[in-house]
């Protein structure tokens, strides 16, 4: 059970710790060039990986407390941003690593994941944890952690 240990702390510091992982690949990207294609191709797949391990987190467990906790509004915004990160790498699938508006798709695909990343880990779920007991806490730190296995 490796995969579970290693995912430890919280819900919410687990889904910090995937944001920067995200930002972290997105850094990487940001620092090729155009001859670069193979790299390119396998920091975006690396990416896409990680980001549909992460929404699928949010999507089937936090959000849907979110709004079992009437912060509705905030999880429906949430998950249409998903939606416009699913068309970032649409866009960037269909362009191809050698395109020369790769690396301008690329540094605005960042700044929505790091602004939508700011503002899970900065307004919302830090006033979602607050309102939350201890055990439901703990009970949503295991959905995370058991929905993340599922998609390792
Ligand atoms: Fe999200
Ligand atoms: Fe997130």
């Amino acid at each position: 059970m490796q995969g579970l240990e290693s995912a430890a702390g919280d819900w919410d510091e687990i889904l910090t710790a995937e944001h920067d992982m995200a930002l972290a690949i997105f850094d990487k990207m940001l620092a090729t060039d155009e001859t670069q294609t193979f790299k390119r191709k396998m920091l975006f797949m690396k990416l896409c990986h990680a980001l549909d391990k992460h929404a699928h987190a949010e999507e089937m467990v936090v959000y849907p407390a979110l709004r079992e906790a009437n912060e509705a509004a905030d999880a429906d915004n949430f998950e249409s941003e998903h939606g416009y990160i699913k068309t970032f790498i649409y866009e960037l699938s269909e362009m191809g690593p050698d395109a020369p508006t790769w690396l301008e798709k690329v540094r605005e695909f960042r700044q929505l994941v790091a602004e939508h990343a700011r503002m899970e880990e900065e307004e919302v779920f830090p006033k979602f944890k607050r309102d939350m007991d201890e055990e439901q806490n703990a009970h949503i730190t295991s959905l995370v952690n058991r929905d993340g296995f599922w998609m390792a």
